[in-house]
Parts: structure tokens; sequence; C-alpha cells
């Protein structure tokens, strides 16, 4: 450390610096992550991320909600007057439930809001009852596909070649992907959420080129977080995120690296957004209980700094 005097890092939380230098690089923040035996990391963070811009995004998961195909329509009128108009760098997109898709694409047609699919089946067509296509969520209106959220890994397959195969498809067919990946709470309290992270990135993303990187969007979506009401901290999450931009930099360059946006899921409402998002590794957020009330809107404010 090139400056003289004392750090007070407390564990859950960051604090800003000024003026200081570590290795001739000077230092915005640091953080302190409470390690294994009661000991603390301290992660300085010599990243431009305070002044560079990389674009936002917004996801609103609906998961197997609402229960009728006019609630669907009309929860979707409620969120476009209260969004309003998008900015080019900003990205707001909701999954409903795919029977869905067809009318919440039409009812937000006339607005910058997007429209993703929660599931695909890789294959084009042929024998797989219960399935949806690629082509058949995008000639309903989905330009986004989510892939490997934990209720699919859980509820239908943990299987990171599948997520693979989801995303080739995906991609090739025109559709930007939202990949979840996250630990679950036994993996959490090991200590071992990077490395977890790390296998669901090199599984899913295999074989996925740089060109191709631009039009996937990574959610860090800690199990133990969703749907519980219990949030990561913003520091806990910003250091994930930390390891997921790591991993694309070295698989991709730091030029992918740094475009990638890297958004967190798991308990997010009005409340937190603004304090995830002023986080320099968090790009956006992905709501679930949220993004069924108008609360959605005011996350969307947050998240793209309209107040
Ligand atoms: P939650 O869900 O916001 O209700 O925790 C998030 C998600 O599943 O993406």
């Amino acid at each position: 450390m090139d400056n003289e005097g004392v750090i007070v890092v407390k564990d859950g939380k960051s604090t800003k610096l000024k003026g200081l230098a570590v290795n001739g690089k000077s230092v915005s923040r640091a953080y302190a992550l409470k390690g294994a035996n009661e000991t603390f990391i301290l992660i300085f963070d010599n990243r431009e991320s305070d002044t560079m811009s990389r674009n936002k995004i917004v996801a609103g998961n609906w998961k197997m909600n609402p229960s009728s195909k006019d609630e669907a329509v009309e929860l979707a009128n409620t969120l476009k007057r209260a969004i309003g108009s998008v900015a080019s760098e900003c990205k707001c997109v909701i999954f409903p439930p795919t029977c869905f898709i067809d009318a919440v694409a039409t009812a937000l047609a006339d607005c910058d809001v997007e429209v993703g699919a929660q599931n695909v089946h890789y294959e084009k067509t042929g024998a797989y009852t219960g399935q949806v296509s690629v082509s058949q969520v995008k000639s309903c209106g989905a330009t986004w596909v989510m892939v490997g959220h934990s209720e699919t890994r859980e509820y239908i397959a943990d299987d990171n070649s599948l997520f693979n195969k989801q995303i080739q498809a995906s991609l090739q067919n025109g559709l930007k992907v939202i990949y979840c990946v996250g630990e679950d709470v036994s993996e959490y309290e090991s200590n071992i959420s990077g490395d977890v992270v790390r296998v669901q990135l090199a599984g899913g993303l295999l074989g996925i080129t740089p060109e191709q990187m631009a039009n996937v969007v990574v959610a860090y979506e800690p199990i133990w977080a969703i749907g519980t009401g219990k949030t990561c901290s913003n520091m806990q999450a910003n250091v994930m995120h930390e390891v997921i931009r790591k991993w694309i930099k070295e698989k991709y360059g730091t030029e992918v690296a740094e475009k990638a946006m890297i958004c967190y899921g798991g308990s997010v409402n009005a409340s937190n957004t603004q304090n995830l998002v002023a986080e320099a590794e968090i790009d956006g957020v992905m709501a679930g209980g949220a993004s069924l009330k108008l609360d959605f809107a005011t996350i969307v404010d947050r998240a793209f700094g309209r107040q």
C-alpha cells in the first residue's frame, strides 16, 4: 500500500476510499468478506468502474404467475404505463409464462419493454411433448430466453450441458439469453460459491464465441436468496459478480468482460435495488416476486438511475 493510514472496513460493507493506492494503482473501494475461521478478506477495487458505463438491465421473472391471460395482459399494461420509455443503453425484459408470451408481447409491442421465455427446448421441432422451441417462442414475440434458473435446475434438470444446448439454440436463432448461475446454501456455507459458479459458467457457455457473448447476460442468483426475503449483501453480490467477470475475462478477454452485463437476482425489491446497482460490478437486477407488482416500475427507475 502506498499511503499511510488505517482503513476500517466492516464485514458486509464496502467503504469508499479517496487517495489510496495499492501497488501504484488508485483504489476506489475496499470490501471486507468474512472468510473461513472468522478471518476477514480485504478486497481492494482499483477498477475504474465508478466512471465507466456499461449497459444496464432489469428483468422480471413472473415464474408461474399470474393465473390467467387476462391478468397477465392487465399486469403488462400497468407496468408499461408506469415504466414509460427506456433509454437505449438500458434493457427491461419481462419473462411471463410461455402460454402468455404472445398476449404480453402484443400488449408491450408499442413500448421499450421486451419479452422473454422462461424456458426453451434446444431442438427445432419433433416429438418433445410439453416442450417449446426457440422459433415457437420467437414467433410469439419473445426476444430473450432465460436459461439455467435455479428452479429449473432443481425441478427439471441440473445439467449445464443441457443449458449449453439451450443457449446455443437460442443465440443461433437470434434470441438474447439470460444465463442464471448461483450456489445453494450448503455451498455458500462451505465457502465454495466461486467454484460452483465457475463450473456453471464453463458448462453453460461452452463453445459460445466472443461475438455471441454480446447477447448473453449472466444473472448471479444465490439460491438461498431466491424467494426467501434474504438478500445477499451488496458487497457479497459484488464480489461474486467480480468472480464472474474475471471468469469471462480469462475466457474471452478484457473487452468482452468489460461489456458483459451481469445482474443480481434474489429477493430484489424497490428498497434494495439502488444499493445493489451502486456496486461497481452489478449491472442490473432480476426480480421475481416484485415483478408482479407496481414495485417493478420503481425497481426499473432505481436501477436505471431515473430516481
Ligand atoms: P425473487 O426471485 O425476487 O422472488 O427472490 C428471483 C428469481 O427467481 O429470479
